[in-house]
């Protein structure tokens, strides 16, 4: 079966990673004006999400009971969506896409975290992404006791969240198997350090892309950052 493919990328795509409260919403702004203020031109996206179709998929996603390969098709068919009308598009324009969690998050929950078949998600992955994958993926990665105590600390919990600590030791697992099958794409952000310590190691990451220069003309512009 061929896949309708994706417009030439002349940008780059960072995906952010890690369980639930390891840090990556708290990181994601100031990367972003951290690389604006280098002369990118920054996407924020998220997933499951990122259009209107797509953030109607994440609700029932998030709230709705559903078995584990419905869970997957739900994730794959939100973020075929996201692909096709938001970051493929930003990447033929030259933007430097920034993205909260993608397929890496799918493989770690559906996947290690659910046990779900790692081959039928690779499949999806192949049919979905035609090829498109991230070029950075930081991965915040933390004990999930320190992570439930963080996310314990601000919000109640959705579905996912409401998982025991065993199951986030899992997705933790998942997350250090897909970093060790691409380990030039993945960067591992120690995410129990100070926040001040992971945003700049988040950065450091960044920067030293060699492919950080084209997306960005590498110029500070203090004036431009609020
Ligand atoms: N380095 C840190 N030290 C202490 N607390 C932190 C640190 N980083 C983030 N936090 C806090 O932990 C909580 C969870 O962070 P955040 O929402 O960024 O996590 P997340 O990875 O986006 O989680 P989710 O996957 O659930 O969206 C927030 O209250 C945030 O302020
Ligand atoms: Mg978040």
């Amino acid at each position: 079966m061929s896949q309708p493919s994706f417009p030439p990328a002349h940008g780059r795509f960072v995906t952010f990673e890690g369980i639930d409260g390891a840090g990556k919403s708290s990181h994601i702004e100031a990367l972003a004006e951290w690389a604006r203020a280098r002369g990118a031109e920054v996407v924020l996206t998220r997933e499951p999400g990122g259009t209107p179709l797509a953030e109607r998929l994440r609700e029932l996603f998030l709230h709705e009971g559903m078995d584990a390969l419905t869970e997957a098709l739900l994730v794959f068919a939100a973020r075929r969506d996201h692909l096709s009308r938001v970051i493929a598009p930003a990447l033929a324009r030259g933007a430097l896409v920034l993205c909260d969690r993608f397929t890496d998050a799918t493989f770690a929950y559906q996947g290690a975290g659910r046990g779900f078949d790692l081959a039928v998600l690779a499949q999806l992955e192949t049919w979905v992404q035609a090829g498109r994958q991230p070029d950075l993926t930081l991965w915040f990665d933390v004990h999930p006791g320190e992570a439930a105590r963080r996310r314990a600390a601000v919000r109640s919990a959705d579905r996912l969240e409401r998982e025991d600590e065993a199951f986030f030791a899992r997705v933790r697992d998942g997350y250090a198997q897909r970093a060790h099958a691409a380990p030039a794409r993945f960067a591992r952000i120690d995410a129990a350090q100070t926040r001040e310590a992971v945003r700049a190691d988040a950065i450091a990451a960044l920067a030293s892309r060699p492919w950080f220069a084209d997306t960005a003309d590498g110029q500070e512009r203090p004036d431009e950052r609020a």
